[in-house]
C-alpha cells in the first residue's frame, strides 16, 4: 500500500465517535479524509477544515464541516507535513494553506502529523524552504523586509491562498535560531503566517511502507 495512504489509515485509529475533527490538506491529509469518510466514524464526527480543497473533499465524501468560530475547540487534527525534525518541529505549507492549517491547529487539543519517512530530517528547514504568506499589497517592500533577516525569497508564480494572499518560498543564508527568526518574520507588516510550526505538543505517525511508527 502507497505510504501516504497506509499512515493515513492509522490515524484512523486515533478518532472517536462524537469528535470533532480538524481536516488536513495536502495528499496524505485528503487520503485520511477519504478513509474517515468511508469508515462507520463518518456520521458521528463533525470536521473542521483547513483549506476550501479539504472542506468540498469533506462534504463530497459525507462528512459534515463546520465553521472553525461555529466550536469552542477541535478534539484532533490530522494533518500532513513537508519536513519533520528529531524536535517534532514542523515545517508545512507546501500546498499553501499554512495559515488556516495553523489556526486550526492552534484551536486543537490533540495534532496528529502524518507523514512518509522520507520527511524525516535532522533539523528543518532542511531540503525545503519557508513557506510565508504575504499580503498581495506592497509585498515588494514585505520581500525586502524579510530579505534583511538574512532570508532569499522567492514568490510562488502564479499561486493564490484560500485567503486571497501569495507565498514567498524563502531559504535562511546561514542556519539561525527558528524561534527568534519566525518571530522576527511575523513582526514585518504585510506577514500574515510562516509555515513554521514550532514545538507544541504533538504525535507524529510515520510510515515506511511496511509499518507505521509513533515518532516520540
Ligand atoms: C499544505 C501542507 C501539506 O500538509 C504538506 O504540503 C504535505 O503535503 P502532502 O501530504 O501532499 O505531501 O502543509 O499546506
Amino acid at each position: 500500500m502507497d505510504k501516504k495512504e497506509q499512515v493515513a489509515r492509522a490515524a484512523l485509529g486515533y478518532i472517536s465517535s462524537g469528535n470533532v475533527v480538524g481536516l488536513g490538506s495536502g495528499t496524505t491529509a485528503s487520503h485520511f479524509i477519504k478513509l474517515l469518510g468511508e469508515s462507520s466514524l463518518r456520521d458521528e464526527v463533525v470536521g473542521v477544515a483547513t483549506s476550501i480543497s479539504s472542506d468540498k473533499l469533506a462534504r463530497e465524501v459525507g462528512i459534515k464541516t463546520v465553521d472553525i468560530d461555529s466550536i469552542e475547540w477541535i478534539d484532533i487534527t490530522v494533518d500532513g507535513a513537508d519536513e519533520v525534525d528529531k524536535e517534532l518541529n514542523i515545517l508545512k505549507g507546501g500546498g499553501g494553506q499554512l495559515t488556516r492549517e495553523k489556526k486550526v491547529r492552534n484551536k486543537s487539543k490533540n495534532y496528529l502529523i502524518i507523514v512518509s519517512d522520507e520527511k524525516i530530517v535532522e533539523a528543518i528547514p532542511e531540503r525545503l524552504p519557508i513557506p510565508v504568506e504575504v499580503l498581495p499589497f506592497g509585498n515588494r517592500t514585505t520581500v525586502k523586509e524579510m530579505e534583511s533577516l538574512g532570508l532569499k525569497c522567492k514568490l510562488r508564480e502564479g499561486f493564490v491562498t484560500d485567503n486571497g494572499n501569495i507565498i514567498y518560498d524563502c531559504k535562511m543564508e546561514e542556519r539561525s535560531d527558528l524561534n527568534k527568526l519566525d518571530q522576527q518574520i511575523k513582526l514585518i507588516t504585510g506577514v500574515i503566517e510562516t509555515g513554521l510550526f514550532l514545538g507544541g505538543r504533538k504525535v507524529v505517525l510515520v510510515s515506511d511502507g511496511i509499518e507505521v511508527k509513533a515518532l516520540k
